[in-house]
């Protein structure tokens, strides 16, 4: 594609955007998802003594459900960000002070590498004796104490629940009374974990956050076009990580974005019939991004207000 229509093209996106109202996404996932995502949230949540709501640490703003504060109410709730191994560590521990200041129990972890788990455990034993304390006041018996594991797609709600539970772990049944099959997997002698997350929708309409999901693997590939998901974390690093381009890619002008397409295309080979095979290098970039290539990044920027 030449400069002149790679412009045409780009164009036409922004016209597109503009019909959808400037910075609104116009992804229909709401409300209907959303509505069912939390009824299903909402009838586990009687069960449940703690809530791990677990956030992206390199999206920690666009990943977090802000409905699930109001939706857990009277629950203790512990916020995990995962994939601090991909995550800019400064940045994050921004994020980290931010939530903690707001009463937040905050942990980061890296499940891949199973970093920092032993660190849920040690909350959940502050919160567990807490509540036995409050049991036994009112006459009742300690017990096992009920998680609930909820997070957007992909954020890494099954792999904590299978770091969580060991090989030991037996799935628990029905709890007398409870119409609905509900099974619970006793991790160990204090704590049951509900066996299936709660999948919390991502909020896509605000355009910003749709980007930042779509560039870290939250949202998939089809929502929204390769080439804006693609743009967006080179202006993203242009503004933030102003040598991950030169790193990964060895480039040299890194002013205009259709320079940076046509470099990236070259490098990698993605040439078909004489022109740069855009679709092949938007893939590479997004790629890069989520595989950590370019580096450990945080795409929500704190505003300096908060
Ligand atoms: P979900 O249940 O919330 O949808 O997420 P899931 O646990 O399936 O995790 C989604 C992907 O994120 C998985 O990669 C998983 O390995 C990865 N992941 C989860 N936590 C971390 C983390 O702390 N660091 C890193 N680097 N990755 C994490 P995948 O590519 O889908 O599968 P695989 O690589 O495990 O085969």
């Amino acid at each position: 594609m030449t400069k002149k229509m790679y412009q045409k093209r780009k164009e036409r996106s922004m016209i597109n955007n503009n019909a959808q109202g400037g910075q609104k996404t116009g992804i229909n996932w709401y409300p209907g998802h959303m509505e069912k995502a939390k009824r299903k949230i909402k009838e586990n949540l009687k069960f449940v003594d703690i809530v791990l709501e677990l956030i992206d640490a390199r999206v920690p703003y666009s990943s977090i459900n802000n409905d699930i504060f109001n939706l857990i109410n009277n629950k203790s709730h512990i916020l995990i960000m995962t994939k601090s191994d991909l995550a800019d560590y400064d940045k994050v521990q921004e994020w980290v002070k931010y939530y903690r200041k707001k009463g937040i129990i905050v942990i980061l972890v890296d499940l891949k590498n199973k970093k920092n788990i032993k660190e849920i455990y040690n909350e959940i034993d502050k919160i567990t004796i807490t509540i036995n304390k409050e049991r036994s006041v009112k006459g009742l018996k300690s017990r096992r104490i009920r998680l609930l594991v909820v997070g957007i797609p992909n954020v890494g709600k099954s792999t904590l629940i299978n770091s969580l539970v060991n090989k030991k772990a037996t799935i628990t049944g029905n709890k007398p009374g409870v119409t609905k099959q509900i099974n619970w997997i006793r991790v160990n002698d204090k704590i049951e974990l509900l066996d299936t997350p709660g999948i919390l929708p991502p909020r896509l309409t605000d355009k910003e956050v749709a980007l930042n999901l779509a560039a870290t693997t939250a949202i998939k590939e089809e929502v929204l076009p390769l080439e804006e998901v693609a743009i967006h974390i080179i202006k993203k690093l242009q503004s933030n990580y102003p040598t991950a381009l030169r790193k990964r890619y060895n480039i040299k002008d890194d002013t205009d974005i259709i320079v940076i397409l046509n470099s990236i295309g070259k490098l990698i080979g993605a040439i078909k019939n004489g022109e740069v095979d855009y679709d092949r290098v938007y893939k590479t970039i997004i790629k890069d991004l989520r595989d950590g290539y370019l580096g450990k990044i945080v795409f929500d920027i704190m505003d300096c207000n908060e």
